[in-house]
């Protein structure tokens, strides 16, 4: 069957979707709302706010879209995926009562609770008062956390009682705008942190790939957090037994005990861990690919991803199964300089292409926008230079040619990415 396809987003995450998806030739027609100066190179672009369900809908149905596939939690949370499916038009993307799962810490930590999967102690406070008393028996370092979403700005990891106290002073004062929900105080976690991936349609659990992000914005881990700054796959630190130790200590009871809550979900798992001895310890789940993890996962996967998120929406993952190759796979984030903090947008890019031509080597669009031909960079982060080979060491060495090669003064990155990896 021939498909017209809709995706929603317009980072670096949605460009490799679409590029993946679009080597697969069940692909007919792609669409692409908001996307970015690279998705529109390869997909046509639709006017829509992708926070507004019915817009979505109509324009479903005007143009005939087969499937949807939706990138960021922001439209899952603003009910796009129910409206879809309410319509009979099929969607990749969780429900918006599952997308809890990463839109409200505190749901979570009582699903591990039910499900008695293994996370950091932490407990919930209400106001600041309580909250305050409480750090009064903490060790430290412990880490703060707003409850729900906050551009990855919404944790903090206090290294003494003064910082602590300063930091949920500024939480309960609504600079995130959560004014009455709640915060976390939890546990520090020590040893290696592994982001894992598995499609789920609530009866299978598919894995589809590890990775490593790099979350600081300066090498050798510095600088403040940032969306993330680079990724790898496969993980090194995931080994056969510490895979089957995630999926059957952490994986699975999700699924089971959201199922059990009557919250069964369907879509991409993104759990993120920490790793310790060989133990997995949950930190928190995303409901949608990370980005830029996806990156590396799209060039590894390639075509068989619109299989396997067909399979994964219509609720039949027992049949599918995943072809892997023996390879690795990197991806470094351009940003523009200043970010995670200001910085200027506008600023010209040059000399993507000169990148582009080396072998094995992909750059994904984040930020960008075509101005009559010449490529502006308009967000934080940019371009995500990509490369998948036959062994790490070799796409680190072509990424970082490819990356030299373009032209952004007004731009930066990490030289470190995959390091855990290359060691
Ligand atoms: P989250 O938004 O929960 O993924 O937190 C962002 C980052 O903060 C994680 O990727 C970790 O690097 C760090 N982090 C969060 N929770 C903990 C924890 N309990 N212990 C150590 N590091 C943590
Ligand atoms: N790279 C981290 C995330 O997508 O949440």
């Amino acid at each position: 069957m021939k498909m017209k396809i809709l995706v929603l987003g317009g980072g670096g995450r949605e460009h490799a979707l679409i590029w993946a998806i679009n080597q697969n030739p069940k692909c007919d027609e792609i669409f692409c709302a908001p996307g970015n100066a690279g998705i529109n190179k390869i997909a046509e672009i639709a006017n829509l706010n992708i926070l507004k369900p019915d817009e979505i809908v109509n324009f479903c149905k005007t143009k005939h879209i087969d499937f949807v596939i939706i990138g960021p939690e922001a439209p899952l949370l603003a009910g796009v995926s129910d409206a879809l499916k309410l319509e009979n038009i099929l969607t990749f993307g969780p429900s918006k009562a599952s997308s809890m799962l990463e839109a409200s810490k505190s749901f979570t930590k009582s699903i591990c609770k039910l499900g008695k999967i293994p996370t950091a102690k932490s407990d919930t406070f209400y106001n600041l008062k309580s909250a305050a008393k409480y750090l009064e028996s903490c060790d430290f370092p412990v880490v703060l956390k707003v409850d729900g979403l906050a551009a990855g700005k919404g944790v903090v990891i206090a290294e003494s009682k003064k910082v602590a106290l300063n930091t949920i002073k500024i939480m309960f004062g609504g600079k995130f705008g959560n004014v009455g929900k709640p915060i976390l105080i939890e546990e520090f976690l020590h040893g290696e942190e592994l982001s894992f991936f598995v499609l789920t349609d609530g009866k299978t659990i598919l894995p589809i790939g590890s990775a490593q992000d790099h979350k600081r914005a300066f090498d050798n881990d510095t600088g403040p957090n940032t969306g993330g700054m680079g990724a790898y796959s496969p993980a090194l630190i995931l080994t056969t037994d510490l895979e089957k130790k995630i999926i059957s200590k952490i994986i699975k009871p999700t699924v089971d005990t959201m199922n059990a809550q009557k919250l069964p979900f369907v879509g991409v798992l993104y759990a993120g861990l920490m790793i310790r001895n060989g133990e997995p310890t949950l930190i928190e789940y995303n409901v949608r690919f990370g980005d830029p993890e996806c990156q590396v996962l799209m060039v590894r996967l390639g075509a068989q991803i619109l299989d396997l998120l067909l399979d994964c929406a219509e609720q039949k993952l027992e049949q599918s199964k995943v072809n892997w190759a023996n390879d690795s796979a990197i991806s470094v984030v351009m940003a523009a300089k200043g970010y995670p903090e200001s910085y200027a947008k506008g600023t010209v890019i040059k000399n993507i292409f000169s990148a582009e031509k080396v072998s094995g080597v992909e750059v994904f669009h984040a930020g960008t926008k075509n101005n009559n031909g010449q490529i502006l960079a308009i967000g934080g982060r940019v371009l995500n230079i990509t490369c998948k080979e036959r062994n790490l060491a070799l796409a680190h060495n072509k990424v970082y040619e490819a990356a030299a090669l373009i032209d952004w003064d007004s731009g930066y990155y990490r030289k470190d990415i995959g390091w855990r990896g290359l060691k």
